[in-house]
C-alpha cells in the first residue's frame, strides 16, 4: 500500500463510522441521557467524565479535557500514527483503504501474508506446548522456574518441538522463510526454534512479528531471536510492549530490563509495566518509542562491571530524546542480580523501592564522568567540561539542556567543595516493606532513615548547619522530632529510638524509615548521608528556584531576586 489516503475517503469513514460503536468496542459506554458515558481511558477516576457524542461524533472527557472524533481516539487509545488509525478504523467498518499513486514514493508490499503466518506459527507453538509430551518438559522447566500458567498464557509461551519439519510440513515454506523461523543449511531448510520454549514478540499494533526462543538445559546458545525480517527489527521493538500497553496504555512509567524471563517475573508479581530490548543496545528509537506512551523510563541493570557500561551507554544513548519533560533515571542492582531473582527473593514492595531510588540520569551522569576526576585541579576540571559537554549537547533545546550546562558549569568551577557526589544510597534505597501505600523515598525521608539507623549520624548532621525553620519540604517535621529526640535521648541505637516513638503520632513513619535497608557503596554512611543532605539542599533551591518562575510570570521579580534567580538557574542541576 502506497500513496497518500485520499481527502475524500477520510471524510467519508468517518460519515460511515459511528464512533459511539468504536469507542465501545475499547471501552464499555452506557447510555446517559443524549451521550454515552465511561471512566475516562486516558486517565485514570472513579466515576465517568468520558462522553461519546453520537451526534458531534466527539469524545470528550470533563476530567482530563481528552477530546477527539473516531481518527483521534484512535491515535490516542492505541497509540498510533494518523495513517496507522485510519488503516484501523477501515478495517473496523470493514473497508479498504485506497491510495492515490504517488510516482515518488517506492511500492510498500503489502506483508498481511506474513504477518498472517507469524500469528498461525504463535499459535501453533502454543498448541506444542499444551498439546505434546515435549511440550510437557517445557512446562514443568517454566513451573520449575516458579511462572505461572497466568503469565504463560498472557504472554502466550510455546514450545517449539524438536523437530526439523514440523512448520514446513504445515505452512508455506516460502512465508516461513521470510518471516524467520526457518534456518538453512547446505540448501536445506529446518525449524530454526526446534527444541525451544517460545516467547512471541509483538509490535505496539498486539501483531506477532518474531520470537525468541529459549533452551531447556545449559547448551548453548541460551537464545536464540529472528533475524531482522521485513516484519521484525530488534533495534525497533520490545519484548513485553503489547503485553503491557494491553493493560495499560497509558502507564506512568516502564521499566527497560534485559531479559525475557524478567519481564514475565515481574509481570507475574504485578510489576506489569516492563519491556526488554531484544539482546541489543538499547537505541534512540526504543527510547522514542516508548516516550510516546510514557514520560519516565527506568533502566534496570546488573550491578556488576558489564552492567555499569551497559547502563552509561543507555544513558548517552537517552540523550537526543530528553525532551523537556521526559525524564530517564537508572537503577543498578546488586550484582549477580536480576529482576526476576530479585523480585521473588525481595517481593514487590521491595522491588519498587528500589526503583523509586533509581538516581535520576542528570546525577548518574555527573557522577559517573566525574568520578575519576581531580576536581582540586584547572586538568581536572577542564577535563570533565570536555568530556560532558559533546554529551549534553546533544539534548534537545530546552529547560533540561540549560540546566544540564548550568550544573556542568557549577561542577568544573569548583564551587560545589569537591565533586557534588550524587548518594549512592539512592541506587540502592529502601528494600523491606514499606507502611501502607507505600512511603516515598524523598531526600528528606532518607536523610530521617539515616539518622534512626545511625544516631550518632546527627553530629555530621548538625555540622551542616542547615535552617530548618526555612525549609518547607516534606517529611521536615519528622526531621525536627528525631533531631529532638536523638538530643534528649542519646540513644545507643535505633531500638531505643524506636521505643521512644512508640505511642507518639509519627511512630508509624519511624517504624518504616528504621525498616528501609541501604545499599550503601564502598564510600560508607557517613559520605552516603552527606550525598543525602546535599540533595536536601538541591530540592530547597528547586522550590525557591520554583517560586521565583512562578512570580516572574505573575508579577516580575526585583532586582535583588532576579540576581538569586539567575544564581540559582546556575546551579541548578
Ligand atoms: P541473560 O543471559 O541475562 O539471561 O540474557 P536471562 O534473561 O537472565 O535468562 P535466564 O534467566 O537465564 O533464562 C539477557 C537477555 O539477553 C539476550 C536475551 O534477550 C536474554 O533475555 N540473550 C542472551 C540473547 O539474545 N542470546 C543469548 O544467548 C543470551
Ligand atoms: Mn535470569
Amino acid at each position: 500500500m502506497s500513496g497518500r489516503i485520499p481527502r475524500e475517503f477520510i471524510d467519508d469513514l468517518l460519515v460511515r463510522v459511528d464512533i459511539v460503536d468504536l469507542i465501545n468496542s475499547h471501552v464499555p459506554l452506557s447510555k446517559k441521557g443524549n451521550d454515552y458515558w465511561a471512566r475516562c481511558p486516558f486517565h485514570s477516576e472513579n466515576s465517568p467524565s468520558f462522553s461519546v457524542s453520537q451526534k458531534k461524533q466527539f469524545y470528550h472527557c470533563f476530567g482530563c479535557g481528552a477530546n477527539g472524533n473516531a481518527i483521534g481516539f484512535l491515535m490516542e487509545f492505541s497509540h498510533l500514527d494518523f495513517v496507522e488509525a485510519i488503516e484501523d478504523l477501515a478495517g473496523f467498518s470493514g473497508i479498504d483503504v485506497p491510495r492515490e499513486a504517488v510516482a515518488y514514493r517506492k511500492e510498500k508490499q503489502d506483508y498481511s501474508a506474513l504477518y498472517s503466518t507469524l500469528e498461525q506459527v504463535a499459535v501453533f507453538y502454543v498448541e506444542q506446548l499444551r498439546n505434546t509430551s515435549q511440550g510437557a518438559v517445557a512446562v514443568d522447566y517454566l513451573k520449575d522456574r516458579g511462572l505461572s500458567g497466568d503469565v504463560a498464557k498472557e504472554f502466550s509461551l510455546g514450545y517449539a518441538t524438536n523437530d526439523w519439519k514440523a512448520l514446513s510440513s504445515r505452512f508455506d515454506e516460502k512465508l516461513l522463510m521470510d518471516a524467520g523461523v526457518l534456518g538453512s543449511k547446505n540448501g536445506r531448510s529446518y525449524d530454526r526454534f526446534r527444541g525451544r520454549l517460545i516467547f512471541p514478540i509483538r509490535d505496539k499494533r498486539k501483531r506477532t512479528i518474531g520470537f525468541g526462543g529459549r533452551v531447556l538445559d545449559e547448551s548453548l546458545p541460551k537464545y536464540l531471536n529472528s533475524p531482522e525480517t521485513a516484519v521484525f527489527s530488534k533495534g525497533r521493538e520490545l519484548y513485553g510492549l503489547s503485553e503491557l500497553l494491553e493493560k495499560n496504555s497509558k502507564p506512568e512509567r516502564i521499566l527497560i530490563v534485559e531479559g525475557y524471563m524478567d519481564v514475565l517475573a515481574l509481570a507475574q508479581f504485578g510489576v506489569s509495566y516492563s519491556v526488554a530490548a531484544l539482546g541489543t543496545a538499547t537505541s534512540k528509537m526504543h527510547l522514542d518509542l516508548l516516550f510516546r506512551f510514557t514520560s519516565e523510563l527506568v533502566f534496570c541493570f546488573d550491578g556488576d562491571v558489564a552492567g555499569r557500561k551497559a547502563a552509561w551507554r543507555a544513558v548517552e544513548a537517552s540523550f537526543p530524546s530528553l525532551k523537556d519533560g521526559r525524564q530517564v533515571r537508572i537503577m543498578l542492582l546488586p550484582e549477580g542480580r536480576d529482576p526476576d531473582s530479585l523480585i521473588r527473593e525481595q517481593g514487590v514492595e521491595g522491588f519498587e523501592g528500589k526503583i523509586e531510588g533509581a538516581l535520576a540520569l542528570s546525577d548518574y551522569f555527573f557522577n559517573y564522568i566525574g568520578k575519576d576526576v581531580d576536581m582540586e585541579t584547572i586538568e581536572g576540571r577542564s577535563l570533565l567540561m570536555a568530556r560532558a559537554k559533546p554529551h549534553i549537547e546533544k539534548i534537545p533545546a530546552g529547560y533540561f539542556r540549560e540546566m544540564m550546562f548550568g550544573r556542568l558549569e557549577q561542577e568544573s568551577s569548583g564551587r560545589a567543595l569537591g565533586v557534588l557526589k550524587p548518594p549512592a544510597i539512592l541506587t540502592g534505597s529502601p528494600r523491606k516493606k514499606r507502611a501502607g501505600g507505600g512511603v516515598k523515598a524523598s531526600p528528606v525521608r532518607i536523610v530521617v532513615a539515616f539518622l534512626l539507623q545511625n544516631p550518632l549520624l546527627k553530629e555530621v548532621f548538625d555540622q551542616k548547619e542547615l535552617d530548618l525553620s526555612k525549609m518547607v519540604l516534606p517529611g521536615v517535621d519528622v526531621l525536627k522530632d528525631v533531631l529532638q529526640a536523638i538530643e534528649k535521648i542519646k540513644p545507643a541505637n535505633s531500638a531505643v529510638l524506636m521505643e521512644y516513638f512508640r505511642g507518639k503520632p509519627n511512630e508509624k513513619i519511624v517504624n518504616t524509615l528504621i525498616s528501609w535497608d541501604f545499599f550503601i557503596l564502598s564510600d560508607g554512611v557517613e559520605a552516603e548521608f552527606l550525598g543525602a543532605i546535599d540533595l536536601i539542599l538541591q530540592q530547597m533551591d528547586e522550590e525557591m528556584l520554583n517560586g521565583l518562575l512562578g512570580k516572574e510570570k505573575e508579577h516580575g521579580l526585583s532586582l535583588e531576586e532576579k540576581e538569586l534567580l539567575k544564581k540559582l538557574l546556575v546551579k541548578k542541576i
